[in-house]
C-alpha cells in the first residue's frame, strides 16, 4: 500500500455540532458559563455534541469512550444520518475523493452512502434488525438496498456472512427475535458487513450481554477487522471494550473531546483529569 493512501483519513469529521433545542441568549453567548454539563437550565437545550473533530484512518479501529450522556450515540447517529447535524462537516475518502461535506448532500446521496459505504451496528438490535424477518432475509434486504437483484447470489452471500458470524446453518431462516442477545448482535454484524462497507460504526455492541458472550462478540469483531481491513468507529462506555478493540481512542465528556491518543497511552497515562478519573474508577 502506498504511504499516501495509508496516511489519508478514510473519514474526517470537522466541528460536528448537534443540539436539541433552539438555545437562548444565555447559552448561545457563552455556553461554558451557564450549561450544567450539556444542558441549559434557562431554555432546556441539550448540547449533545459541541465541537467534535477527528479522523479515522484506513484499517484502524478508533474507540470513543465516555460516560453515559457524553454524546457518543448522538455522534454515530449524525454520521449515519439517523439524526441531522446542527452544523459541521464530514468527508469520506471513498465518496467524491473526500472533498464533499456529506452532511450537505441530498437525502438520496445519504441513502446511497448508508447502503454502500457505511454499516452500523446498534446497541439495541431492534433498531438494526427486523425482528420478525428471517435472519438471511435481513441481509437480503440490505443487499437489495445496495443494488443486488439475483436471489441466488444474495442467498450465497447471506449464508456465508451468517456462517462467518457463527450462526448455525440450520438457523439462518429463523427470525432474530428467537435468538439470544449475543446471536442478535452477530446477525447485526453480518448485516452491517453485507455491502462490504469500508467504514463500520458500532454503538455499545456488547453492552448488556453476559461477560462470556461479550468476549465472544468482541473477538469476532477483532477477527473481522483483521480479515477485511475495514475501518471501525467503536463507541463504548466500557474501557475494557475499548482496551480490547481500539488502536486509538478519543474520550468524550459533555459533548466534547477531552483527550485523544493511542489507546495504550490514554489508558496507561491519561493526561486529562476526567480520563484519569475514568481509568482509575475501573480498578
Ligand atoms: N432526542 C433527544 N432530545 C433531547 N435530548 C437528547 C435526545 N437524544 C439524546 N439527547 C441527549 O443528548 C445527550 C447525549 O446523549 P447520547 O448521545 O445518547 O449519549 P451517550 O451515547 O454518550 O450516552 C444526553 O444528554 C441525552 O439526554
Ligand atoms: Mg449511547
Ligand atoms: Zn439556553
Amino acid at each position: 500500500m502506498e504511504i499516501s493512501s495509508f496516511e489519508r483519513p478514510i473519514l474526517k469529521v470537522k466541528n460536528l455540532k448537534k443540539q436539541f433545542g433552539q438555545g437562548c441568549n444565555f447559552c448561545l453567548e457563552d455556553d461554558t458559563k451557564v450549561l450544567i454539563k450539556n444542558y441549559c437550565p434557562y431554555c432546556g437545550t441539550v448540547y449533545a455534541c459541541k465541537d467534535i473533530s477527528f479522523q479515522v484512518y484506513s484499517g484502524e479501529i478508533l474507540g470513543v469512550v465516555g460516560e453515559s450522556g457524553s454524546g457518543k450515540s448522538t455522534l454515530l447517529e449524525c454520521l449515519y444520518f439517523d439524526k441531522e447535524v446542527t452544523s459541521g462537516e464530514a468527508f469520506i475518502s471513498n465518496y467524491k475523493d473526500g472533498e464533499i461535506n456529506i452532511f450537505q448532500e441530498s437525502s438520496q446521496v445519504k441513502r446511497f452512502l448508508k447502503n454502500n459505504v457505511l454499516g452500523k451496528v446498534y446497541q439495541n438490535p431492534m433498531l438494526g434488525l427486523k425482528m420478525d424477518f428471517s435472519s438471511i432475509g435481513n441481509i437480503a434486504e440490505k443487499l437489495i438496498a445496495a443494488g443486488s437483484r439475483r436471489v441466488c447470489d444474495m442467498e450465497a452471500r447471506g449464508t456465508g456472512l451468517l456462517s462467518r458470524v457463527n450462526i448455525p446453518l440450520f438457523r439462518i431462516k429463523e427470525a432474530p427475535k428467537n435468538f439470544s442477545g449475543g446471536m442478535q448482535q452477530r446477525v447485526q454484524i453480518a448485516k452491517a458487513l453485507s455491502n462490504n462497507p469500508p467504514i463500520l460504526l458500532l454503538d455499545e455492541v456488547t453492552t448488556g450481554l453476559d461477560l462470556s458472550v461479550q468476549a465472544n462478540v468482541l473477538d469476532l469483531i477483532k477477527e473481522i477487522q483483521r480479515e477485511l481491513g475495514i475501518s471501525m468507529l467503536v463507541v463504548s462506555h466500557d474501557l475494557a471494550v475499548i482496551r480490547m478493540l481500539a488502536d486509538r481512542t478519543i474520550v468524550m465528556l459533555d459533548g466534547r473531546i477531552v483527550e485523544e491518543g493511542l489507546t495504550d497511552q490514554v489508558l496507561e497515562d491519561p493526561q486529562n483529569a476526567y480520563t484519569q478519573q475514568l481509568v482509575h474508577s475501573l480498578i
